[in-house]
């Protein structure tokens, strides 16, 4: 907890691609606004439950929790350690933010309605949005793309960046991304190659993706509550990349006795991720490595990091390699409602090319 703390000196940390040096005081004057346009916004608030003042909800939403689904998710010795009070008055919000939220059974038409507000991302080929049922990926879902390097996973996610602000009759979701960069990858030049490619507006796309470097798994983690920050300050943010979603995580994690602490956390970290997406309804696209599996004797011998702990959270995990003429291979794994398939695309300077199957 100690080094999270450390962290929150970096909190403006936050800058715009095109180097607006103030873009960290905005958001943190945003931050002060957030209090009166709350007011605005419909349906119950934390507030409005029994024993839940505002200073326990300044102490709640500086842990990450605006709504009443984070605080309903909650153990009352969770709610009562972050928000100072006693476990009988925590079990009593939990039970009734519970209540205000009728979280129990909704019937199957119900759900069908639901997942009619999803939107769909288009990656820039047709043959892998295809392969992930027809328009790419989607919002309220993680979606995992693994492989070893120079298979195009970052390729991929600065495609998409592009992609999400599309309008939504052309393929994106008419909004913004995020882009959480661990390892110095994103290319500026190559978003613009991107957008030029589709004849779009190259600075006006490049304003449209924050960027932010994440230093190591702790300001990784943080970083996840400014996106939080940033949607309900209003920001149209449809679309998170997380490129690489595992390498701080193994590289502080490496020795043997930390494989379990290293899981507990990126399964921790999968379920914050997760709970984003579903709450603001949008897309997390994530990268991971693979290492070799010497267990392996035919096939392939590599695997992703993380194991079933990634493998579980994603929804929809594709694994990436080098085909024949420089070409890219895209897997589909495990997908809960599409078949198992794979497809081929190239990289190319002005975007992905489709290759015929
Ligand atoms: N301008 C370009 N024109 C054509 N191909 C390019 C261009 N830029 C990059 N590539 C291709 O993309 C590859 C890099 O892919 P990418 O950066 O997506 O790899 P990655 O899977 O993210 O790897 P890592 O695990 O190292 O991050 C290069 O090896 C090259 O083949
Ligand atoms: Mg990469």
């Amino acid at each position: 907890m100690n080094d999270i703390n450390s962290y929150k000196g970096e909190l403006s940390f936050w800058f715009m691609v095109d180097k607006d040096v103030s873009a960290g005081e905005k958001v943190a004057k945003k931050v002060v606004k957030k209090v009166a346009k709350k007011k605005e916004d419909k349906g119950p608030q934390l507030i409005d439950l029994p024993g839940v003042g505002p200073g326990a909800v300044a102490k709640l939403e500086a842990a990450g929790i605006y709504e009443l689904m984070g605080l309903a998710v909650l153990t009352p010795t969770g709610l009562s350690d972050m928000a100072g009070m006693s476990e009988a008055v925590a079990r009593k919000a939990i039970q009734a933010a519970r209540k205000m939220m009728d979280m129990g059974f909704i019937d199957g038409l119900a759900h069908e309605e639901k997942r009619k507000e999803l939107f769909h991302i288009t990656t820039g080929s047709k043959n892998v949005d295809n392969l992930l049922g027809g328009k790419g990926i989607q919002t309220k879902s993680i979606t995992e793309a693994f492989g070893a390097f120079g298979s195009g996973k970052t390729q991929l996610a600065l495609s998409l960046a592009v992609g999400v602000q599309l309008p939504i009759e052309s393929g994106g979701a008419n909004g913004k991304a995020v882009y959480i960069d661990t390892e110095g990858t994103f290319r500026p030049e190559r978003v613009r190659q991107f957008a030029e490619g589709i004849g779009a507006n190259a600075d006006k796309v490049l304003k449209n993706i924050l960027v932010a470097r994440a230093f190591n798994s702790d300001h990784q983690m943080l970083l996840l509550d400014r996106v939080a920050d940033l949607i309900k300050d209003g920001e149209p943010i449809r679309l998170m990349i997380i490129d690489s979603l595992t390498a701080h995580f193994r590289a502080e994690f490496s020795g043997r006795g930390m494989l379990a602490d290293r899981q507990q956390r990126l399964n921790r970290y999968l379920h914050n991720l997760m709970k984003v997406a579903e709450q603001n309804n949008l897309a997390v696209y994530v990268t991971n490595q693979v290492m070799s599996d010497p267990a392996q004797m035919f096939g392939d011998p590599t695997k992703a990091i993380g194991g079933n702990i990634v493998g579980h959270a994603c929804t929809y995990r594709m694994y990436l390699r080098r085909g024949k003429k420089d070409s890219r291979v895209c897997k589909l794994i495990d997908s809960p409602d599409l078949p198992d398939n794979e497809t081929v695309f190239m990289i190319e300077t002005d975007g992905l090319r489709d290759l015929d199957v």
